[in-house]
């Protein structure tokens, strides 16, 4: 088994680089399927098990995918198959988003359907009422949903959605992209990497405006081709090391932060007592006094409010805050599975519905942890590098879906954290007695 040792107690100081978006790079894998053309070339996709994934995908039903040098190529000419595996797409549920743009291409497109996952139940019913306005039908089959367009093709629709869904939002922008006329997203999900995905889909010729906004409009084209694009940075992962850093920090700096993205965490890391300089390439912050944040209420929401995806990193600053803070996630149901972990490690916490109300004690102790989701391991992390002693962290395939390097890049801002493997600890282990070492 592979675990992460940490070493808590040591500052982080320097800089860190965040890669690009593993929510942004997902969908716009997906879309480079719409080209009937063309090469794509996407440029800072970051070494992520997800991505790696999505590039299965999408080389299994016909692509081809080569990686090289932080870049994607991706020739989709030669599509065959509008049925991906279902053993690839059962393992990540944003694979779901390769289902716009399968069905708005060839005008069908069989998907496995998600499971619910440790977050919570994550329907998909958002993505296929789009499809359905398009004039799709969608039947359940063994367990898969089967998308089928008119025989003249998806035409376009007005589509309010009840929630501003970020996959639902990415799904049905793709299947208008080629339908016929005019598609009209309301209430539609505002997240930059929806912006990013949009861009990328503009550059394949596509029509889309307004995204970023909750009204989007596409006007569907005949076909699209290939494009070159570079995927916008990680804001998760850099509101990561910022929070890392306002709490066990000696002056980090975050190259390639955008603070637009990251405008809510910012508020509140400084509110919190954190001092936050915003350059040109990147963001620097300064640790709280003591290492200690002043106590917050946060409540997650759709974005711009404060994300879900950073509520358990910021959980895990707050476990040594000064005073009581609360935090309620209003996105997913049950993401609350860190906590359990936290109070392991000495936090006091306690859950109240959908509110986790926190008091502050003055230090963490290092504990042998789980991560059970991706951004509970992060959490986890932040944790063991505040804790007193040696935290291990296991479930690591969680974080090796979504951080790329983290170990890595946290050593090189001077931080005491190792990945071991068992099976390599055995063979140092037999070696060592063998040349009497031990
Ligand atoms: C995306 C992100 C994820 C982030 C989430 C919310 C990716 C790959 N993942 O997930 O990291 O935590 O946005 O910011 O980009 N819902 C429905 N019906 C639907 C679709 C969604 O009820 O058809 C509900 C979900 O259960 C959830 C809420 O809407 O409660 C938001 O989900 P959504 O925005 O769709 O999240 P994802 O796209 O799955």
């Amino acid at each position: 088994m592979t675990r992460m040792i940490i070493e808590g107690g040591r500052r982080l100081e320097g800089r860190v680089r965040v890669s690009g978006a593993k929510n942004a790079v997902l969908p716009i894998l997906a879309a480079s399927t719409l080209a009937s053309s063309g090469l794509s070339t996407i440029d800072d996709v970051p070494d992520l098990l997800d991505v790696a994934h999505m590039m299965d995908t999408v080389a299994a039903i016909g692509a081809t995918v080569r990686r090289a040098n932080g870049s994607v190529r991706i020739n989709a000419e030669s599509i065959w198959s509008t049925e991906p595996p279902y053993d690839l797409v059962r393992r990540m549920r944003a694979s779901f988003v390769v289902a716009g743009p399968l069905l708005s291409r060839f005008g069908t497109a069989t998907i496995a359907l998600p499971g619910g996952c440790n977050i919570g139940p994550r329907p998909v019913d958002l993505h296929i009422k789009g499809f359905e306005a398009m004039g799709a039908t969608a039947s359940i089959d063994s367990g898969a949903v089967r998308l089928q367009a008119p025989k003249e093709g998806l035409h376009g629709a007005r589509i309010y959605l009840d929630i501003p869904s970020v996959g639902a939002t990415q799904n049905i922008m793709m299947a208008a992209c080629l339908a016929n006329g005019q598609t009209i997203i309301e209430n539609a999900a505002k997240e930059p990497e929806n912006v990013d995905l949009a861009n990328y889909l503009n550059a394949m010729g596509a029509h889309v405006r307004g995204a970023g906004t909750d009204t989007i409009r596409i006007d569907g084209v005949k076909s699209m081709h290939g494009a070159n694009h570079t995927v916008i940075p990680d804001r998760i992962e850099a509101g990561t090391f910022l929070l890392a850093g306002a709490v066990i920090g000696n002056g980090v700096y975050v190259e390639n932060a955008v603070s637009e993205h990251i405008m809510s965490l910012i508020a509140k890391l400084e509110e919190a007592g954190a001092k936050i300089e915003d350059h040109v390439s990147g963001i620097r912050v300064w640790p709280v006094e003591r290492g200690r944040l002043r106590n917050l209420d946060v409540k997650t929401h759709y974005y711009p409010a404060y994300p879900t995806d950073l509520q358990a990193q910021m959980v895990a600053g707050l476990t040594t805050a000064f005073g009581t803070s609360t935090i309620s996630e209003t996105v997913f149901e049950n993401r609350f599975m860190h906590v359990a972990e936290l109070q392991r490690m000495g936090a006091e916490i306690h859950i109240e519905g959908r509110t986790a109300i926190i008091n502050g004690t003055e230090r963490l102790s290092g504990a042998t942890v789980t991560a059970t989701d991706l951004r509970a391991g992060a959490a986890l992390v932040i944790a063991g590098l505040m804790a007193e002693g040696q935290t291990e962290v296991l479930g690591l395939h969680h974080i090796d879906r979504g951080y790329d390097n983290l170990v890595g890049k946290l050593q090189s801002l001077g931080a005491r954290i190792r990945r071991v493997d068992d099976d390599d600890e055995g063979t140092a282990r037999a070696l060592l007695k063998r040349t009497g070492s031990m």
